[in-house]
């Protein structure tokens, strides 16, 4: 199956990490993407005085997914942001994201956990209000919403077989979150999943106490946001995190960290967000389609990233000398299996496995 990605390469350090995440994906499974490159961003407004090419939506719709870099929307105002618009208009109501502690990286150990958060409502519906001597913004929680959440947060306990923890503060916002938490543990036990609740400040403490004790956590879309840089920091560093926006029709991917602009057109950027986001997106595209060989590549993929981030090769963020290419061309050599041979070996055959035609 030839899968059709819409690519945004987005703003900042965003084509050169795209860029080098496209190159592994055509050079080590070649014939299983066919690539639409779709124009959007601040640089593209700067340019054109749009803030994204005509159809652009149209288009990433009609992709099976979209890897998508970072797009930035200036602070002074006057441009909506395409990121929330993006979540919007494709109904990309729930963010998957999946931290993992890396060895001689993270400064903790233990770490393994998705982190699967309802996106577009809590506090950030954007129902917002001002009256005389204050403003308000508005906590909603739909029984849909939240369902979808839940049940992705099923999928992905089956997946790594572990259990729910479902994040709420439900002895403060009684009706919002009791609601959230009775929806979703009935969504978990019609799925046969097990799960427990955690008060959403508790599971930030015993986030960074205990970091191997929440392997799915389910959260709202504001206490998702905050746990998932804290869990990012847990890890290492934001380039590290990879993520996925997933509705009903229609899936995203793109990395956690934003579009870094003072590093950008160098060569440095650390592209491990972007293919462990490309990683979630075969992954996702796997399991959607029923497509195992596209899901075991998927993993490959993240395998191959931990291995090079492993063996020393690190961009300046993390404090090694790598450039983005080089990086990438190792992930790349480790697929393929042109690397990792003794001397006098041939070639490793188990490369040619992966590709997928
Ligand atoms: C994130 C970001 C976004 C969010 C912002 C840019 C709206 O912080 O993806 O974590 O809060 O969802
Ligand atoms: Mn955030």
């Amino acid at each position: 199956m030839v899968y059709t990605i819409a690519v945004i390469r987005g703003d900042g350090i965003g084509p050169e990490i795209v860029g080098a995440t496209v190159s592994v994906l055509l050079g080590a499974f070649p014939g299983a993407f066919e690539f639409v490159d779709v124009e959007a961003g601040l640089e593209y407004y700067r340019r054109t005085g749009k803030r994204a090419e005509e159809g652009w939506l149209e288009k990433l719709m009609e992709a099976d997914a979209v890897l998508k870099g970072p797009l930035e929307t200036p602070k002074e105002g006057g441009f909506k942001s395409l990121n929330l618009e993006l979540r919007r208009e494709l109904g990309l109501r729930v963010s998957i994201r999946p931290f993992k502690s890396i060895p001689g990286i993270s400064p903790v150990e233990g770490l393994d956990l998705v982190l699967v958060r309802e996106l577009l409502e809590d506090v950030y519906s954007g129902v917002e209000a001002e009256f005389p001597g204050g403003a308000f913004a508005l906590k909603i929680v739909t029984v849909e919403g939240t369902r979808e959440a839940a049940s992705l947060a099923g999928e992905a306990a089956r997946m790594r077989e572990a259990r729910v923890t479902i994040l709420h503060k439900s002895t403060v916002v009684r009706k919002a979150d009791g609601l959230w938490l009775r929806v979703a543990r009935e969504t978990l036990e019609g799925m046969g999943v097990e799960h427990e609740d955690m008060l959403v400040d508790t599971a930030a403490y015993v986030m960074v106490k205990e970091p191997a004790r929440i392997r799915v956590a389910l959260a709202q879309s504001a206490a998702g946001d905050i746990l998932s840089d804290v869990a990012a920091g847990l890890v290492g560093s934001l380039g590290l995190a990879g993520s996925a926006m997933i509705g009903v029709r229609h899936m995203v991917f793109e990395p956690v960290h934003g579009s870094a602009p003072d590093i950008a057109g160098r060569g440095i950027a650390n592209p491990s967000s972007m293919l462990l986001s490309a990683s979630l997106m075969m992954q996702y595209l796997g399991q959607r389609r029923g497509d195992e060989r596209i899901a075991r590549a998927g993993r490959a993929l993240e395998a191959a990233v931990l291995a090079v981030l492993r063996s020393g090769c690190r961009t300046p963020d993390l404090g090694g000398e790598c450039s983005t290419m080089q990086f990438a061309n190792l992930v790349h050599g480790l697929l393929t299996g042109a690397l990792g041979k003794k001397k006098g070996e041939k070639p490793r055959r188990s490369g040619r496995s992966l590709r997928l035609r």
